[in-house]
C-alpha cells in the first residue's frame, strides 16, 4: 500500500513506537501514580517523560500544564466546554473541523453562547485582520485551526495570538494538522489552549492526545474521578495535570507517543515539515499539469500543510478514491473530511475532494506513483468520454 492519508492518521508507525507500546504492556503493566512498587513508578516515569517532551514540542515552560487526552477532539471539547459560559462570544475561522464546530453548536443550544465565523477565500486564505476585527467586547475566545485538514491552508496564528492577548481574550489553537511538522511556540504566540493528537504527526498510537492549558485559562472539568492523590477530598484537585486527568491513563499509548516524540524532537518539526511540504508541493505541481484534474487550496509553494486536495475529471471523489485504492493500492481520503464549511468555501460540498496527505515516511516514489495513477485514470476517463 502507498499510504497518502496522513492527515487522518499517520501510518506506518515507527518500530520504536510499536516496541514502546509492547514494552509498556509486557513489562510495565501497572497504574501510574497509584503504587510505590517499581512497575507503577516506571509507568509514572513514562508519563513524566512524555509530558516533558510535549512541553518541549510546544515551547511550553511548565510541563504540568500539558494534560493527556484521548485525542485532539477530546482536548478541544475540554477546552470549549470547560471554558465557555452563558452569553460568551467565540470567533472561529471558516476552516474549523467538526471537532470545534460541533461542540460549539452544542454550546449554542445548551448555554446560549454566540459564534462568529470569519470568512475566507476559496483557497482558505484567511486575513488575520478579519479575525482580529471580529473580536467584540463580549468575546471570550478566539478558536482557530492552525491548518485546514481539507485545503492545507495555514492560518497566521503567530500574528493573531498576540493581538487576541492584547484585547484580553483567550486564544485556542487546534494543531491537529501541524503538531510534529511545524514548530509551535505557545509562549511567543500567546496561545492559552492548544490541542494535539498523538496519532498524526507525532507518530504515536491512536487513543492519545494532549491539551496545553495556559495559566490564563481556567477550565471546568469534563470528567471527575480518581487521580491517585488527595483521595480524602470529594472535590477534583485544582492542581494540573491531575484536575483534568481523572482515571487510569492510557500508559501504553503514552509510551508509544513518547517514542514518536523521540524521533520528532531529534529531527525537529521544521525539518520534518519541510520534507513533507516539498513532496506535497511537487505532487501539487505535477497533478496540476494533468488534463481535467482540478486542484484546490493554496497554489504552489511551501506555505501550506502537506495536503493536496483534488477532483478528478468525470467522477466523484469517492469513486476516485476507490479506484486509487483498488487499482493502484494508493490510500487517500475522499468526501468532506469532517470539515463541511471548508468544503463550502471551496465549492466542493456536493462533490467532496480527493485528499492526498503526506507524512513522515513518504518518499518521492510515493508521489511518482500517485501522479502516474491520476494520469492514467484521467486519460481513461477522457478516452471513455470521446468514445470509439
Ligand atoms: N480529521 C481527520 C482527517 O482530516 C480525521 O482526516
Amino acid at each position: 500500500m502507498i499510504y497518502l492519508d496522513n492527515a487522518a492518521t499517520s501510518c506506518p508507525k515507527p518500530s520504536t513506537v510499536i516496541a514502546a507500546v509492547t514494552r509498556a504492556l509486557a513489562e510495565v503493566c501497572a497504574s501510574p501514580g497509584r503504587g510505590a512498587y517499581e512497575p507503577a513508578l516506571e509507568a509514572g516515569r513514562i508519563l513524566l517523560k512524555a509530558r516533558r517532551q510535549l512541553a518541549r514540542l510546544l515551547s511550553a515552560r511548565d510541563p504540568s500544564r500539558v494534560v493527556f487526552t484521548l485525542n485532539a477532539t477530546h482536548g478541544l471539547n475540554l477546552a470549549l466546554k470547560g471554558l465557555l459560559a452563558e452569553g460568551d462570544h467565540v470567533v472561529v475561522s471558516s476552516l474549523e473541523h467538526n471537532a470545534v464546530w460541533r461542540p460549539l453548536q452544542s454550546l449554542v443550544a445548551k448555554r446560549g453562547i454566540r459564534v462568529s465565523r470569519v470568512p475566507c477565500g476559496q483557497d482558505g486564505e484567511t486575513d488575520p485582520a478579519d479575525v482580529i476585527a471580529a473580536i467584540r467586547a463580549d468575546t471570550r475566545l478566539v478558536a482557530l485551526t492552525h491548518a485546514s485538514n481539507v485545503l492545507g491552508t495555514r492560518l497566521a496564528v503567530e500574528e493573531i495570538g498576540p493581538a487576541v492577548r492584547e484585547r484580553e481574550k483567550l486564544f485556542l489553537v487546534d494543531a491537529a494538522q501541524t503538531a510534529g511538522s511545524y514548530p509551535i511556540d505557545v509562549e511567543d504566540w500567546a496561545v492559552d489552549l492548544l490541542a494535539v493528537p498523538g496519532h498524526k504527526g507525532l507518530l504515536g498510537p491512536q487513543g492519545v492526545g494532549a491539551l496545553y492549558v495556559g495559566e490564563r485559562a481556567r477550565l471546568e472539568t469534563l470528567v471527575e474521578g480518581g487521580t491517585g492523590g488527595n483521595s480524602e477530598s470529594a472535590e477534583q484537585p485544582q492542581s494540573l495535570p491531575d484536575r483534568y486527568e481523572a482515571g487510569t491513563p492510557n500508559t501504553p499509548g503514552i509510551a508509544g507517543l513518547s517514542a514518536g516524540l523521540d524521533l520528532i524532537l531529534q529531527e525537529g518539526p521544521a525539518e520534518i515539515g519541510r520534507r513533507e511540504m516539498v513532496l506535497a508541493d511537487g505532487l501539487r505541481r505535477r497533478l496540476a499539469e494533468i488534463d481535467g484534474v482540478r486542484l484546490y487550496g493554496p497554489g504552489p509553494g511551501l506555505g501550506a500543510a502537506p495536503v493536496v486536495p483534488v477532483l478528478l475529471p468525470g467522477m466523484s471523489s469517492a469513486e476516485a478514491a476507490f479506484i486509487l485504492d483498488r487499482a493502484y493500492g494508493i490510500a487517500v481520503r475522499s468526501g468532506l473530511h469532517c470539515a463541511p464549511e471548508a468544503h463550502r468555501v471551496a465549492g466542493t460540498l456536493n462533490s467532496g475532494l480527493v485528499r492526498f496527505s503526506l507524512g513522515y515516511f513518504n518518499v518521492q516514489a510515493d508521489v511518482d506513483a500517485a501522479v502516474e495513477a491520476v494520469s492514467e485514470i484521467a486519460a481513461k476517463t477522457a478516452a471513455r468520454r470521446e468514445g470509439p
